[in-house]
């Protein structure tokens, strides 16, 4: 028997992956980020950067994982050696960094989960559906509770290791959350003044453009496809020789965008009709969405449906972040599988408290200007998973090209070899480099 798992099918392989990538930063935080960054000028930038180097990330790093059969920091010292492990360790802190403040959000779904089920969000008033937003996340007791749920929700399946019930419920409930927010655009179009959101989301200006917001369009070019932490490292070596990896990273990256752009033409129209500030911040989508949802027949449902598949977009992606953690323990430390997730799981979810608490008790500690939930959620997504994407592109593109090449040519893809080599050598980390002196 060999000792590496395999997965089930390609499908499976396509669905666990993008289960990782769709999730919260999709349908929370790109529409906000698109929001604060001038709308359509934003979207265009993203799709500028998923299309050339977010989607030669997710190639090269499954493509490290493919050869090596083995996670990331293992996969840098068997394919190289030298310092390349660091860009494995990295990872793993960055992983963590990131699930800390992810289940805080998730935190936030579980709540209004529950007050979706109560009705107590089932109102048009903006301005209530705000004040009970901002309300639920300045108290200390409540967000740290959910924080603990959700953390609670992920590891139980982590530890109980049911990777199959995961995949098969990916099946079924995926398709359902883009069922479901098509049914929601549909409804928010035909709002009074949708259309001046749709214009928002869809025209660019660009006077907008500047530094900071090109950081953020990398940064959730990478957070939307789950690169730059070592994931993919990971789920690529889980995948059999008969796969072919280029047209596995175009599905992927293909459903992750498509996420990301449905979720912003069901919250920004929104915005507009209801007359909310499209800047407002991480809130968006808890104040827009059961605003929404009051004005469905049958909302109340629909606002239960729809937290319920936040929560599993959430959480797939969540147990993509703690399984990494938890197989870094075990592999370089030998660290028996129970122990290494409890461990993890009491570490998390320290690091998660100042995170839970940014906007109530912790709301005026700054540090570098940011409370510490922004703080964790920019050292993640700008600072970390750009470095760690980075790093897998220049290993993919200069220290093991020859390999990586006749790779790519075994699985038939010797026309992208140009482009690819081009983006993972010089392009990218020329943009990001340009981009990061920039922001200094
Ligand atoms: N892609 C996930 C999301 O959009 C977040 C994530 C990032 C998950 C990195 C795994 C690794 O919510």
């Amino acid at each position: 028997m060999s000792s590496r798992a395999n997965w089930g099918s390609k499908l499976g392989f396509i669905l666990a992956t993008s289960g990782s990538a769709v999730g919260l930063g999709a349908i929370w935080k790109f529409p906000y980020v698109a929001g604060k960054n001038g709308g359509g000028v934003f979207l265009l930038v993203y799709l500028a950067c998923v299309l050339t180097i977010g989607i030669s990330m997710v190639l090269a790093e499954m493509s490290i994982g493919h050869m090596a059969k083995k996670s990331a920091t293992t996969a840098y010292r068997n394919l190289k050696g030298g310092l390349w492990p660091w860009a494995g360790r990295l990872s793993v802190l960055c992983i963590f960094v990131l699930l800390s403040f992810y289940c805080v959000v998730g935190g936030w779904s579980f709540a209004y989960l529950w007050l979706s089920l109560t009705g107590e969000v089932m109102t048009q008033d903006t301005k209530a559906l705000s004040d009970l937003f901002n309300g639920f996340i300045a108290s200390p007791t409540q967000s740290i509770f959910y924080t603990g749920l959700f953390l609670v929700a992920t590891v139980g399946i982590v530890m109980g290791g049911v990777q199959k019930g995961i995949e098969r419920t990916s099946k079924i409930l995926m398709p359902a959350l883009f069922i479901l927010m098509l049914g929601i655009i549909a409804r928010v179009l035909t709002l009074p003044n949708a259309m001046d959101g749709v214009m928002y989301f869809i025209t660019p200006d660009f006077s907008k453009i500047n530094a900071e917001m090109m950081i953020e369009a990398v940064g959730l070019a990478m957070f939307s496809l789950s690169v730059g932490c070592g994931i993919l490292i990971a789920y690529g070596s889980y995948v059999d020789e008969k796969t072919k990896l280029p047209g596995a990273t175009l599905w992927i990256s293909l459903l992750a965008t498509l996420a990301c752009v449905m979720a912003g033409l069901m919250v920004l129209p929104a915005v507009f009709a209801f007359g909310i500030d499209p800047s407002a911040g991480p809130g968006l989508t808890f104040i827009t969405m059961p605003a929404i949802f009051s004005q469905m027949p049958f909302g109340q449902f629909f606002a239960v449906m729809f937290f319920l598949l936040l929560i599993f977009a959430a959480i797939t992606s969540s147990v993509s972040l703690l399984e990494p953690i938890v197989a870094f323990l075990i592999d370089e430390f030998n660290i028996q599988r129970q122990k290494a997730t409890l461990m993890t799981c009491i570490a998390v979810f320290t690091l998660s408290i100042p995170a839970a608490l940014s906007f109530g008790v912790l709301a005026d500690f700054h540090i570098f200007g940011k409370n510490p939930f922004d703080l964790m959620d920019y050292a993640a997504s700008n600072v970390m998973m750009p470095a760690g994407g980075l790093l897998a592109a220049l290993f993919a593109g200069w220290a093991i090209w020859p390999r990586v090449q006749a790779s790519l040519i075994a699985q038939d893809a010797a026309r992208i070899l140009p482009a690819f080599r081009a983006i993972c050598a010089v392009v990218a980390p020329i943009v990001i480099c340009v981009i990061w002196a920039h922001n200094l």
